[in-house]
């Protein structure tokens, strides 16, 4: 993780960057939100369209963060109005912030859930209910009105404490010890979930397509969470870009991090949809999806007890070391651009995007009925920043470096630690310049029809 934001530190290594943007990038959005939205829009065929979005588009994004990054050596905002000063390319920052607010708020909510499990976890009678009363357990959770707020409270106070504090060494040290830890325990996971009976079903879900269930709406997810997943869109990738070394290899570091992004999503599908057929729960749940079947596997294990409350713990450490990204974006924004003091500026956007989360998190009890365009509150956060607002960054992204940046200095930036020879530098080209921008507005544009979104009544 950088040193000093203010004195436009250097990562030590290039593996210091690698674990900064998977550390970033590997979070909820792998363990929590791929399983569920994959279970949602009927499994396989979403997860290849996802694949294919992955490619063709979230890698290209995100080597053109790192090198908008790395070019400019300055924040989302900055970096813009510094490569194309006097331009309006600087309010492609605006999406980012907009989308880092909104993503925190119901983020919160999810890892304050990840918090509450740990307890959860410590209580020996959990570890003999039956799939129903998980079920019923996690449900009444939920809709409590004060249990999930405090929960999110601390994970939010964890969160701004981490940002003001700086992003010391500790966080860096310790996540490159701890997310190979988390790594494991799904792997372990892996291999009870497939041996468990009638699992055949859940890896047939996950990995035989079937493309007629495949709706528009899907296909927009699958672009949104492509973004969402890799931390794309928002500027995340650009704030680390500015902070890496000239003779780092930006190519081989974006293809890493994107392979391990995407090598953990789909190892926690292979914990989730064998159990989740093996237990009879509707893969098509939603938000409860993990929370509701993996207390059943860790009930098959030996050491179950253990291996929950570690996984648990895990999973919280990997959302805060995504957390703090989100926030940064929002806190750079308040602190460079509106100038207020940093800390003044993180206690702000801390306190903001709790209140927001709040909400989120009332709207899976007493604020159940607020609906608004046909989804509760925290559905529609989620909705418009990963599958709204991330895209249309991206799409400005790709568009800046195809367009506005052209490639002679992408040849230039990139032969710096690296080099993108011919025929691969021509495809990253077209990726960026026609492929990514006309595949986002098309998915777009579908799926905003289907979804009615601006003419629900
Ligand atoms: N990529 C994170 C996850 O998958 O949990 C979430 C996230 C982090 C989204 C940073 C966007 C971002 F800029």
């Amino acid at each position: 993780m950088a040193k000093q934001r203010t004195s436009r530190a250097q990562f030590s290594s290039k593996f210091g960057l690698i674990a900064a943007a998977a550390g970033s990038a590997i979070g909820l959005g792998n363990i929590w939100k791929f399983p569920y939205i994959t279970g949602v829009y009927g499994g396989a065929a979403f997860l290849f369209v996802y694949l294919g979005f992955i490619l063709a588009i979230g890698l290209p994004v995100m080597l053109s963060e790192l090198i908008i990054g790395r070019k400019s050596r300055r924040n989302a905002f900055g970096a813009f109005k510094k490569l194309a000063p006097g331009t309006p390319w600087k309010y492609i920052g605006s999406f980012g912030v907009a989308a880092a607010f909104l993503i925190l708020s119901f983020y919160g909510v999810v890892a304050g859930w990840s918090i509450k499990y740990i307890f959860f976890s410590l209580d020996k009678t959990f570890h003999s209910l039956s799939p129903q009363d998980i079920s019923g357990s996690f449900a009444s959770f939920i809709q409590d009105p004060l249990q999930p707020l405090l929960f999110q409270i601390i994970f939010m106070l964890l969160t701004g404490a981490i940002v003001i504090i700086g992003v010391q060494k500790g966080i860096e040290r310790y996540s490159k010890i701890l997310m190979p830890i988390l790594l494991v325990i799904i792997i372990v996971l892996d291999i009870r979930a497939i041996t468990l009976p009638g699992a055949g079903e859940g890896l047939k879900f996950l990995f035989h397509p079937d493309f007629s269930r495949l709706s528009f709406e899907g296909v927009l997810s699958a672009l949104g969470h492509a973004f969402f997943s890799l931390s794309l869109g928002m500027g995340t990738l650009i704030t680390y870009g500015s902070y890496v070394k000239k003779d780092t290899n930006l190519v081989s570091t974006a293809i890493q991090v994107t392979a391990a992004d995407t090598l953990v999503a789909i190892l926690a599908g292979i914990a989730i949809f064998p159990a989740v057929f093996a237990f009879n729960i509707q893969p098509d749940k939603g938000v409860g999806l993990i929370f509701e079947t993996l207390p059943n596997v860790f009930q098959q294990m030996p050491g179950g007890m253990v291996f929950s409350i570690l996984f648990f713990i895990l999973l919280t450490i990997a959302a805060l070391t995504s957390a703090i990204s989100i926030l940064e974006v929002v806190v750079a924004y308040f602190a460079e651009e509106l100038k207020m003091k940093r800390n003044v500026a993180t206690v702000l956007a801390t306190a903001l995007i709790t209140l927001l989360g709040i909400i989120c998190s009332l709207s899976m009890g007493i604020f159940s009925d607020v609906i608004l365009f046909k989804r509760n509150v925290f559905d529609l956060l989620d909705h418009i920043s990963a599958n709204i607002l991330l895209p249309i960054g991206g799409m400005f992204i790709a568009l800046f470096i195809g367009w506005k940046f052209g490639k002679k200095k992408v040849v230039q930036e990139i032969a710096e630690g690296g080099s993108l020879k011919g025929g691969i530098l021509n495809v990253f080209m077209i990726l960026v310049k026609v492929v990514a921008p006309i595949a986002i507005f098309i998915v777009f544009l579908q799926g905003l029809k289907i979804l009615d979104l601006f003419t629900a009544s």
